[in-house]
């Protein structure tokens, strides 16, 4: 199985962007742990960040043709991005959004996303884990619908 890991704008910055808020953890060393992780389950990733909206949707259109799930950290987009979602709803695949922040104990304009109705579900606010969280979700929710088609 592959999936996409896809994060979004000004995460490229993660380990010196507010660390207070998003830790201390860099992108390297998060994908490095994901890529472990999936690894130890057989499964492949591919792991792409874009501070550019129009890339994110390629990316997710890609992962419609060639991958069995996604996780995304939309960062800001989650908040304004009708094109994200619309991108997720036609890729129909089993989605977990990410958030390294608790967006509950944030301003009031991050409470809302436009992503989290159309994943599977979401994980906020336990930084760096929040990734690994996810992706623990979406390999035992992509191996129940592979298991349950093999058996149509
Ligand atoms: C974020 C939360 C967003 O509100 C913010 O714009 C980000 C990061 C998070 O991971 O906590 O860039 O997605």
């Amino acid at each position: 199985m592959r999936f996409l890991i896809l994060h979004g704008p000004n995460l490229n910055l993660l380990g010196k962007r507010e660390p207070q808020i998003y830790g201390h953890s860099t992108l390297k060393e998060i994908d490095a742990e994901l890529q472990a992780l999936a690894a130890a389950h057989n499964a492949e990733l591919r792991c792409f960040q874009s501070n550019f909206e129009g890339a994110l949707v390629e990316a997710i259109q890609q992962a419609a043709e060639d991958c069995d799930g996604i996780v995304i950290n939309p960062a800001a987009y989650g908040h304004t991005s009708i094109a994200l979602r619309d991108a997720l709803l036609a890729a129909q695949l089993p989605t977990v959004e990410v958030h390294l922040s608790n967006l509950a104990k944030r301003e009031p304009f991050r409470r809302q996303t436009l992503i989290s109705d159309v994943a599977v579900g979401s994980i906020v606010g336990f930084g760096a884990l929040s990734y690994s969280l996810a992706l623990t979700a979406l390999l035992q929710i992509a191996t129940a619908q592979s298991t349950r088609s093999g058996e149509q």
